[in-house]
């Protein structure tokens, strides 16, 4: 029999179609499913965890390419259902761990930072006077400051704080202040690079540049296709593997020296943008990776 895995997805659009037809090369039967719409039922069948289309089984594996916004309470029960799946040998990439990991980009600094891997200056708090030393401090030595929200993607709720800014109020961020030090661009050339990374190996690599500071694809920046430079190749490597991911998308800058430094790291990348300006089938990467890595050493071990 085929193996049959989940896509957890909302809404499956270009990367569903793009995903499926990969795994459907390989002999991997797909199926979307909204995380939200799993369930517990301690009665439904042995392992106590519905998945909509497996009925009473569960997926040989699980592709994780939406976390839904919602309540904490959702959101911690959608991970949860990830979290339990896993335990019942289920392959879930990423990880819902390593998804912890990069949602919360605090995480993702500290795990940069233990890993000695290059970072700009962060500083995170709950506290409006640290967060307000931090700013005037820095300030004072003439940096900037870029203000994220701490579960932020797609470049949303991002402010650039600069000398006599004011911090605003803690609840707008939802509590937390995440500050990290703003990377002026190398002579003003405003840009930014996405590298992505499959099973450990950078596959392709690009330059976003957007009409301002924000170099986001989702807030309309452009897409160029970049060499795969060794020393981005080196750093976006490493920084998935302190991070723990089968699969990531990184973002970098280079410094004022030239040298690369991690912004984020993405634990549920999209990759159309990248793919437009990429030779590198993607999706064809990812499910080669998925099924020979993950799905086939489990397809022994789930009892
Ligand atoms: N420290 C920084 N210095 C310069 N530009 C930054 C910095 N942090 C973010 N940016 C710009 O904003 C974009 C979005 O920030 P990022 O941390 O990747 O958040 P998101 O999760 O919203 O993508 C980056 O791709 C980059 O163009
Ligand atoms: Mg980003």
């Amino acid at each position: 029999m085929s193996a049959r895995i989940a896509i957890m997805t909302s809404a499956p659009g270009w990367h569903g179609r793009r995903l499926a037809r990969a795994f459907a090369a390989l002999g991997v039967e797909t199926r979307f499913v909204a995380l939200g719409d799993c369930r517990v039922d301690l009665e439904a069948n042995r392992y106590g965890i519905v998945v909509p289309s497996f009925k009473t089984t569960l997926p040989d594996g699980v592709f994780v390419r939406e976390i839904a916004a919602g309540t904490f309470e959702q959101v911690t029960f959608r991970l949860a259902v990830l979290h339990a799946l896993a335990e019942w040998g289920v392959p879930v990439y990423n990880s819902a761990r390593a998804i912890e990991r990069t949602v919360d980009k605090s995480m993702t600094s500290m795990l940069l930072r233990k890993a000695g891997i290059a970072t700009p200056g962060t500083w995170v708090s709950e506290q409006n006077a640290a967060a307000r030393t931090a700013l005037i401090r820095e300030t004072a030595r003439s940096h900037r400051l870029v203000l994220k929200p701490l579960f932020g993607s797609q470049g949303r709720g991002l402010q650039r704080l600069g000398a006599g800014d004011a911090l605003p109020a803690a609840a707008d961020y939802a509590g937390v202040y995440y500050l990290q030090r703003f990377v002026e661009s190398e002579g003003g050339d405003a840009r930014d690079y996405r590298v992505f990374v499959v099973g450990g190996r950078a596959v392709a690599a690009m330059v976003r540049r957007g009409s301002d500071w924000v170099h986001n694809v989702a807030q309309g920046a452009r897409c160029e296709a970049a060499p795969l430079t060794e020393d981005l190749r080196e750093v976006a490597e490493r920084a998935v593997r302190a991070i723990g991911l089968d699969h990531a998308g990184v973002d970098l800058m280079r410094a004022h020296d030239g040298l690369p430094v991690v912004i984020e790291v993405n634990g549920i990348p999209a990759w159309q943008g990248l793919q437009s300006v990429s030779p590198v089938d993607i999706a064809a990467q990812l499910a080669e990776d998925f099924v020979r890595r993950r799905l086939a050493p489990a397809s022994k071990a789930v009892p």
